[in-house]
């Protein structure tokens, strides 16, 4: 068992990671407020112990807190119509199904008032499946097929945003046969570039989402002039992980010129905002106070209205991340450690029982976490670790930058916070590994949300398996 102790920084370590004072610590910002260690040192949420859960359901699990989600979506709705009122409107907000979903995470956004965003027809069901009014239920996509938009048109959704012009001609025929009016709002895209990685920013011009601002107004226009198709307004949405307020100022002028354009024409009495509100990954992450955003980005729709002369819009948002990130830990049990030998010093990898088919962030956005001991306090002095998972991929890293207690050891718990969202909507089968169990706790009770996969779902689509 490798036991060497750096006390100081190596020099390959990042400049943002010091060396924590105790490598047992539990950061506020990034798990979630029921997080604490007990007498023996585990680390306990929503009042279980990891240790606990892993027993019953085995690792990886991913363990949802159920408080900390219905707390932050109480959190940002109450955030967003405070704001709105102070300037003269409205505000909802819309869950993005895509960060996670399932019929539990739908009823716990249902019961603090919100609506729910979906992007194809599987979220849609889903939703639907979970006790969603479709009339509240947003549909995004842009690639929605006519299969899906007949269902959304039957099953009354009560706004589909539209994306492309292939699009309208489909939600023309479809309303025209089964003879409904379908609420829409047309997606822009701004051209404001947020502050992000490259990947998640969905409104640089050069993308595959929405209108380009200069191409709206046609579009408008043959909104307008279809039967079954009410316009709404206009819907933009400038990126994800986002910790400022000036991206979504300078997006929403942009996008006002085109409203007030749009006026000219009939009414415009929505504007979608979009989502994209940042978290905290690590320690370092300072997302700004959700409702200096919320007051930020409406203030600054309001006075750009009142500059143009007209009356402010309905307001929507769809934040995904900032509901259900921080709400999710992702507990691993440790398997293998090595100590590799490079130029600058050793580098401690631990390998755990999942990886890549349980969080893809990592390889795929090269995004940052960070872990802790969970069925334990570690006692030696911290090293510098990368957390990797049992894939055979080198780039199978879950966390690529952490201290750890020097007396990391084979059999212990991990627990990584902040894999809330994008964790198991992104999982995979890769190598044959099933995918975790989500365990929702809350007040010291646990239940199975999602049941985990086992060898024989796995199986059960090879059709050369003989049963
Ligand atoms: N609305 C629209 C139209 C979106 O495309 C998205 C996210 C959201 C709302 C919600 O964004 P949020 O509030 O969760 O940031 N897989 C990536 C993120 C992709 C985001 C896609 N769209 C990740 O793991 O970081």
């Amino acid at each position: 068992m490798p036991r060497s102790v750096h006390s100081a920084a190596p020099s390959y370590a990042p400049a943002w990671l010091a060396v924590p004072d105790d490598a047992n610590d539990l950061v506020a910002s990034v798990w979630p407020a029921s997080a604490h260690r007990d007498e023996e040192g585990q680390i306990v949420i929503g009042g279980v112990a990891l240790g606990e859960l892993a027993r019953i359901h085995g690792t990886p699990l991913l363990v949802i807190d159920e408080a900390e989600v219905c707390t932050r979506a109480a959190r940002l709705r109450d955030a967003f119509r405070v704001a709105a009122h102070a300037h003269g409107t409205t505000a909802r907000i819309y869950y993005a199904g895509k960060a996670l979903l399932n019929t539990a995470i739908v009823r716990w956004v249902l019961d603090e008032g919100l609506n729910i965003d979906v992007c194809t027809g599987g979220e849609l069901e889903v939703a639907l499946a979970g006790g969603a009014d479709a009339g509240s239920i947003g549909f995004h996509g842009n690639n929605k097929s006519a299969a899906e938009l007949e269902r959304a048109v039957d099953a009354g959704v009560g706004t589909i945003i539209v994306d492309s012009e292939i699009e309208i001609e489909r939600l023309a025929a479809i309303t025209a046969r089964v003879g409904r009016t379908q609420r829409v709002l047309l997606r822009v895209n701004s051209g404001v570039h947020a502050e992000t990685h490259d990947f998640l920013a969905t409104a640089h011009e050069d993308q595959k989402f929405g209108f380009p601002l200069v191409d709206a107004a046609a579009a408008v226009a043959r909104i307008r002039a279809v039967p079954g198709l009410e316009f709404a307004g206009l819907h933009c949405h400038i990126g994800s992980q986002i910790f400022g307020v000036a991206g979504f100022r300078e997006s929403a002028a942009r996008v006002l010129d085109l409203h007030e354009q749009l006026l000219e024409g009939g009414d415009v009495p929505q504007l979608n905002l979009g989502g994209g509100f940042g978290i905290a990954y690590t320690r370092v992450d300072d997302p700004t106070p959700i409702e200096e955003l919320a007051e930020g980005i409406i203030a600054a729709v309001a006075e750009g209205c009142a500059a143009r002369g007209i009356p402010v819009p309905a307001l929507s948002f769809e934040p995904g991340r900032a509901i259900v990130g921080n709400a999710g830990v992702t507990v691993y049990e440790v398997g293998t450690i090595k100590d590799v030998a490079l130029e600058a010093g050793i580098r401690r990898y631990v390998s755990v029982d999942g990886g890549m088919s349980d969080n893809a962030r990592t390889a795929l956005y090269g995004a940052a976490y960070s872990a802790r001991l969970a069925s334990r306090t570690g006692a030696d002095e911290p090293v510098l670790a990368r957390v990797v998972g049992k894939h055979c991929e080198s780039g199978d890293i879950v966390v690529d930058h952490e201290y750890l207690p020097g007396d990391v050891t084979p059999g212990d718990l991990l627990a990584v916070p902040a894999t809330g969202a994008y964790c198991a909507p992104l999982s995979s089968n890769y190598n044959h590994v099933p995918r975790p169990p989500l365990v929702a706790v809350a007040d010291g009770a646990a239940r199975v949300i999602v049941r985990g996969e086992t060898i024989a779902d796995l199986l059960a689509r090879d059709a050369g398996f003989e049963r």
